[in-house]
């Protein structure tokens, strides 16, 4: 019989006893286990090449587990079709280390991606793309082409193209590693916005400053083996 699932507590992710490894290279993350909770929101640490992106990787159902067991929203990865891999998907927002965007299109046209898809009209797209291109402050490059911005811009189209959704879980590799840190400020509060609003959200960063100004907790990965740092208390 099923047992009933409490779904206030059931996690959003659930990562068990999990191996990730390419090819025939040694493991990069052994044995790991992860529970994220609805509308957590985590730093995720570790030094370069310990194994963050593939991490996120892994998360966004791009990168298949070795051995053990990743449910995300519920749904074992492993045995889902690529249709129901592809609708698991849709509900998540991913900020990838090197953008993806898609170059020969512009600004405007990459963050309209994820609502056409949905089917959304052209007016309401172009009040919300218009409405969040300004937030990010690229207002006056909504119609260049994506090739010519800078990394700086490139990035916050990504971080835009990301977040337009709304998603329900929010994945960023190192998003505010190209702007100053006014830009860098700004992102975070739209991030922490978002997580207001519901969604779960995982940003790996290598800023100790971002770290210890937001004081979220950490998903640290080092020895090929992830602890949680606990967010410290403010006093
Ligand atoms: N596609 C791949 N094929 C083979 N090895 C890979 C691949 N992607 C990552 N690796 C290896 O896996 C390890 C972890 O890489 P990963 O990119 O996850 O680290 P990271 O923590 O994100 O590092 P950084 O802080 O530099 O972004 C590295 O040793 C890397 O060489
Ligand atoms: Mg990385």
């Amino acid at each position: 019989m099923e047992t009933r699932k409490n779904i206030l507590t059931e996690p959003i992710v659930d990562i068990q006893n999990v191996c990730i490894r390419y090819g025939k290279d040694p493991e990069v993350l052994s044995d790991i286990k992860l529970t994220l909770e609805k509308g957590s929101f985590h730093f995720l640490t570790g030094k370069s090449g310990a194994g963050k992106t593939s991490l996120l990787s892994m998360m966004y159902l791009a990168l298949k587990p070795s051995r053990g067991t990743v449910m995300v929203f519920g749904t074992n990865v492993g045995y889902a079709s690529r249709d129901a891999m592809a609708g698991l998907r849709r509900r998540i927002g991913v900020v990838f280390q090197d953008f993806r965007l898609l170059e020969h299109l512009s600004a405007y046209d990459n963050v309209a991606v994820p609502l056409r898809i949905k089917g959304m009209g052209e007016n309401e797209i172009k009040k919300r793309v218009k409405e969040l291109l300004s937030w990010v402050e690229l207002d006056k490059s909504m119609d260049k082409i994506c090739s010519t911005l800078s990394g700086g811009e490139k990035q916050r189209v990504a971080i835009a193209r990301a977040v337009i959704n709304r998603p329900e879980i929010l994945l960023a590799d190192e998003p505010t590693g190209n702007v100053d840190n006014d830009i860098a400020s700004k992102l975070m509060k739209l991030f922490v916005e978002l997580n207001k609003l519901g969604t779960t959200v995982v940003i790996a960063t290598h800023s100790k400053d971002l770290i210890a100004e937001y004081n979220y907790p950490q998903i640290h990965l080092e020895n090929k083996g992830l602890k949680i740092i606990p967010a410290l208390r403010r006093i």
